[in-house]
């Protein structure tokens, strides 16, 4: 095997609280004093160069200089948005009119008429009344949740729900129960013990959940959210323009479209730009536009993703954005895989997780496989569970047949040399 031989002995988790006696830095020296004694120092950390554009066979620079192609098999432009001629005309079209930045919060100066056409795009694409559009994805979670639930309020969240969603509770002062995995009998037994005078209620689920790539049982969770009384918040990052009979997501594949009160997703994954959203009715909307920080407090998003962004949703409405070709990828992935013995989950999404339940070797394939022209997402705590470590891989419109097989047969030459497959 190419990697070295000494252990890995990151836990990240060792470095998150100062120690006695130690200065509020020393925790930084700590972990880079280890980080530089490692494996993963070989591309500075986990982070890599990309030298042109998200895409099927992109460029990466290593540390040493080296340049060499990869196949990209770890981007959440599934849909290729990020490159389309399109959407990147729309957006030199929004730069040259308004400039590269907006200089100023939304409520202020922020906001162009691209922006505000974007989130009548997105409100309709939900069949709801309106849509507020916030800068980044994760400051909507944030921003949506703590404006909306406060100390009486009650917040049940899936526990594979995205970090985003948890920090936005922790922020919010609620008082924040979690049912295992998509364990509904679960979720039951907390909402029946909910006390009645406790009426501000909130269940919050990803879509897809971003890990995983299974589905929520999002049927079953509306149904009990109308027995107990309970709003409903999707995050469907990874559902939008990918799920259901025409993209529109989670909810469009449970039939469910115009039925959820928070319509959360993020402008960053298939749409291929930067931000977040959460379309709602009329008057969510205008509160959140009031309350929620990330919102009031944050430079608008610049107007040549606004841009951008429009005619991304325009394909994606009209389901012209390539995602069948990328649901036959992925499908032809995911059987090449199962078909060689990995253990790639229950996803019903884009997203390929392949188990590897090794920290070890999960660092090692990670690096070996980049050296060997495949790149592959690693995931490991704070994201999962050490022991649920894994590697996760994300389908593309624009991969070909061959580029699925060339990676393919790399990551099981490589599984098989650390006996993750036989
Ligand atoms: C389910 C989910 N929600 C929210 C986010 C945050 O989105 P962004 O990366 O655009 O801030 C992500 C991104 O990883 C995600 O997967």
């Amino acid at each position: 095997m190419q990697a070295e031989s000494k252990c890995l002995n990151i836990k990240f988790e060792d470095f998150i609280h100062t120690q006695e006696n130690e200065d509020l830095f020393g925790k930084a020296d700590r972990v880079n004093t280890v980080l530089s004694s490692e494996i993963l120092t070989g591309n500075e950390g986990l982070g890599m160069k990309l030298m042109n554009k998200v895409q099927p066979k992109s460029i990466i620079k290593e540390k040493n200089g080296k340049e060499h192609p990869v196949i990209m098999l770890g981007s959440n432009s599934y849909l290729n948005l990020s490159t389309n001629p399109k959407v990147i005309s729309a957006s030199k079209k929004a730069l040259n009119k308004f400039g590269y930045g907006m200089g100023a919060v939304s409520n202020y100066a922020g906001i162009t008429e691209l922006h505000r056409e974007l989130e009548k795009r997105i409100a309709n694409f939900y069949k709801v009344e309106d849509c507020i559009v916030f800068p980044s994805g994760y400051g909507t979670n944030v921003g949506v949740i703590s404006a909306l639930c406060n100390e009486e309020d009650i917040i049940i969240n899936d526990s594979a729900n995205h970090a985003s969603i948890f920090d936005g509770c922790k922020l919010s002062g609620a008082e924040i129960k979690i049912y295992p995995h998509s364990n509904m009998n679960y979720l039951e037994r907390i909402l029946s013990k909910i006390p009645d005078n406790k009426t501000g209620r909130l269940i919050i689920t990803d879509g897809v959940f971003s890990m995983d790539g299974d589905l929520a049982k999002l049927d079953k969770i509306v149904e009990l959210s109308k027995k107990y009384n309970c709003r409903v918040m999707v995050d469907d990052a990874h559902g939008v323009g990918i799920v259901g009979a025409t993209g529109k997501g989670t909810a469009e594949y449970y039939g469910l479209e115009g039925e959820i009160d928070l319509n959360v997703g993020m402008l960053s994954k298939s749409p291929g730009g930067l931000g977040g959203y959460c379309a709602a009715s009329k008057n969510i909307v205008q509160y959140l536009r009031l309350y929620a920080r990330s919102y009031f407090f944050s430079t608008a998003l610049p107007a040549p993703l606004a841009g951008g962004l429009n005619e991304a949703f325009k394909l994606m409405e009209e389901d012209k954005a390539g995602r069948r070709k990328l649901l036959k990828n992925t499908e032809y992935l995911k059987q090449e895989l199962q078909k060689r013995g990995f253990d790639i989950g229950h996803s019903e999404s884009a997203i390929v997780p392949v188990m590897i339940y090794n920290e070890e070797i999960l660092f090692r394939l990670y690096e070996e496989l980049r050296q060997s022209g495949v790149y592959v997402n690693i995931v490991t705590y704070p994201a999962v569970r050490r022991k649920e470590c894994r590697l996760r891989l994300c389908g593309m419109s624009q991969l070909t047949k061959n580029q699925i097989d060339i990676a393919v047969k790399i990551i099981s030459n490589k599984a098989k040399e650390y006996g993750i497959i036989k």
